[in-house]
């Protein structure tokens, strides 16, 4: 992995150490948090430019400051792309993360107070689909949809609801949740009570582009995206209206360029606008496609092999690049295994499941995903061994906590589950094999 680090390490040999053992940490783990990736080294570059230097509030053409003549083509640049590979009629590439651009569309098309649907946080949602510790629970009215009993999407649920809370804007988007979202029926549950559409696809836009995801652009009227995610780009955002969304309000390109500024931000970030761009460039080609294609098949694998050894999958598996397993029936909390395969290299999150009835800080589940290990170059025959490593470490705690026959209440001390980690043989095999398994697929920051 190349780091960009040589002047870093003559001005401030510190601050250089630490990148360089980050770097190092990513290359020698198994990168399964379905949130993150790996920027190819052109997105990097361009993060790391002189771009980073310029002040640009407002807009193309209509800046507050002087010399925007390369910025302004670059931030149309991006626009475009921006347009040309999502389908739809505007995008605000501005928006510093995917919170604020979730903020910027509420503040744009809301009122304080207004109603916002979306799905609970506990169920697969963002907290910025209405959590009440989020902005979006706290200055909006916010209801929140549950999933089924299965872990499903429940459509008519979803519109009783709307029915009854008649919400000024619907947020369709997931942040856990390992199903394909059906946009067509929450276009028809929002248009039944008159409600704007926000599809979140901070998770999948990279999928979409790459075609291996349904666009939920014929549907929404408008979309967010975070850039971070499977699109393979630098942190940033991306709030882009639909030709639905024009038709529904005919100045809404306008009020979403407003809402980002001046109202909610500064000047825009102009290194990572040129950094979206070039991933919006590189998720374009047919070698993209085949990196979204393959990140579900590594998925679905991953998925089947851990069901064929008793783990439960919520929603009963995967057709994304993310799964969710409940451990209830391993008996084990999310802290223990997450923290378990970290001592082995394998880097996932701990995660709610629906119907948790653990608290979310001790949750009864995990959360994966193979966006970043696909773009190492893995495939379908290097899930079957993650797989079989995840299990046998879960299945090694769960045999140790029961040997000790340790409560609830002890598990829940770090101290007690770092001893468990400390006595498993099974991690210290497994992370031997991990490590030769990172070498074999070097990050090469390309794209
Ligand atoms: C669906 C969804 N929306 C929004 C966000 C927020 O993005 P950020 O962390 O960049 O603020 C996330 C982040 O994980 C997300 O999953």
């Amino acid at each position: 992995m190349k780091t960009y680090i040589p002047q870093i390490k003559k001005v401030d040999p510190e601050m250089a150490d630490l990148i360089k053992k980050e770097c190092k940490r990513q290359e020698e783990t198994l990168m399964m948090i379905p949130s993150e990736n790996i920027a190819s080294e052109a997105v990097q570059q361009a993060v790391g430019s002189c771009l980073g230097n310029k002040y640009a509030e407002g807009y193309p053409n209509k800046r507050y400051y002087q010399g925007q003549e390369y910025i302004d083509l670059i931030e149309n640049l991006t626009k475009e792309r921006a347009v040309k590979a999502f389908g739809v009629v505007h995008a605000n590439v501005q928006a510093l993360s995917g919170s604020p651009a979730n903020l910027a569309v509420y503040l744009g098309v809301l009122k304080p107070g207004d109603t916002i649907l979306g799905l609970d946080l506990s169920h697969g949602g963002h907290l910025t689909h209405g959590s009440k510790v989020s902005t979006s629970g706290i200055y909006y009215n916010s209801v929140a949809y549950i999933l089924n009993k299965e872990g499903k999407m429940d459509y008519e649920a979803i519109e009783k609801l709307a029915l009854k809370h008649k919400p000024q804007l619907i947020v369709a988007g997931i942040t856990a949740y390992p199903l394909k979202v059906n946009w067509s029926k929450f276009a028809k549950i929002a248009d039944k009570v008159g409600a704007y559409l926000m599809a979140d696809v901070a998770h999948l836009s990279g999928l979409i582009v790459a075609g291996v995801y349904p666009s939920p652009a014929p549907y929404a009227h408008i979309i967010t995206t975070t850039t971070h995610k499977t699109l393979r780009g630098p942190r940033g955002a991306m709030i882009m209206v639909t030709k639905k969304g024009i038709k529904k309000n005919p100045d809404l390109a306008k009020i979403i360029d407003s809402a980002v500024f001046p109202r909610l931000q500064g000047g825009p970030h102009i290194n990572t606008i040129a950094g979206i761009g070039i991933a919006l460039k590189e998720a374009m080609t047919t070698r993209f496609k085949k990196y979204g294609e393959q990140i579900i098949k590594n998925s679905q694998t991953l998925a089947k092999e851990l069901k064929n050894r008793g783990f439960h999958l919520v929603a009963g598996g995967s057709n994304t690049h993310l799964i969710l397993i409940d451990l209830k029936n391993k008996d084990v909390i999310g802290n223990l295994a997450a923290e378990a395969l970290e001592a082995a290299n394998i880097v996932l999150n701990r995660n709610s499941v629906p119907f948790d009835s653990n608290p979310p800080f001790y949750p009864s589940g995990i959360r994966m995903g193979t966006p970043g290990i696909t773009s190492r170059g893995m495939k379908e025959k290097e899930m079957i061994k993650i797989a079989t490593w995840i299990s046998d470490i879960i299945d090694d705690i769960v045999r140790i906590q029961d040997k000790q026959e340790l409560s609830f209440a002890q598990v829940k001390k770090s101290s007690v589950r770092k001893k468990i980690i400390a006595s498993s043989k099974t991690i210290k095999e497994v992370k031997k094999e991990v490590l030769k398994l990172c070498k074999k697929f070097p990050i090469q920051g390309e794209y």
